[in-house]
């Protein structure tokens, strides 16, 4: 799996994963002019991760050169979750933020009821750093859910990278 830039042909594939039912809870669907406007901000990176076959997955990386050094991951979403994927795709994630970006810190949320989520970004070694209860309303379900915020300092990934280096692609 590896990272490249999304591009326009990317947006069906980027909509169809916001679209799933099972995801929909969990990720915001976005029209075309909302994710051509990523493509034309220079605080923002819509990337897309795959392999020849084709793409597996999408994230989005946003406020790139805010003055804090943090930068924001989201709406990431695999094609096909639960099958082991999540831990390389966000490593994969996690590197390039810090390398690419020159983040400080790389900062997320996910729904409190998004339990795969949130395993996922535990093991990566992202800290729970609060949550918002009662926070986002989700039009699929037709009512809040709590936010839990998470993030990881450039010294974690630096301690983490020492501990486990990122498999070569
Ligand atoms: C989030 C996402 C990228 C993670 O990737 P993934 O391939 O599904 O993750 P993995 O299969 O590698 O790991 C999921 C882990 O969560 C665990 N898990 C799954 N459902 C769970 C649940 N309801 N409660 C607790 N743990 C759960 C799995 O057992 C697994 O842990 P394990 O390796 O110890 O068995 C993927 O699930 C996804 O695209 N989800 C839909 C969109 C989304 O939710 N995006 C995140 C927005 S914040």
């Amino acid at each position: 799996m590896k990272l490249r830039a999304a591009t326009p042909d990317d947006f069906p594939f980027i909509r169809s994963l916001a679209q799933r039912p099972d995801y929909a809870p969990f990720i915001t669907d976005e029209d075309e002019v909302a994710l051509a406007a990523y493509l034309a901000d220079p605080k923002a990176r819509l990337l897309i991760a795959g392999d020849d076959a084709g793409p597996m997955g999408s994230a989005l990386f946003c406020e790139i050169g805010d003055p804090s050094g943090r930068v924001e991951l989201r709406r990431l979403a695999l094609a096909r979750a639960g099958r082991g994927e999540g831990a390389a795709f966000v490593r994969m994630l996690v590197d390039y933020a810090f390398a690419e970006f020159q983040a400080g810190k790389l900062w997320l949320d996910a729904s409190g009821e998004n339990l795969r989520a949130q395993k996922v970004y535990e093991r990566a070694g992202f800290t729970l750093e609060g949550r918002l209860r009662d926070h986002w309303f989700r039009p699929v379900l037709g009512r809040n859910v709590d936010v839990m915020l998470y993030g990881m300092l450039r010294s974690e990934w630096a301690a983490l990278t020492l501990a486990a280096p990122a498999p070569r692609a």
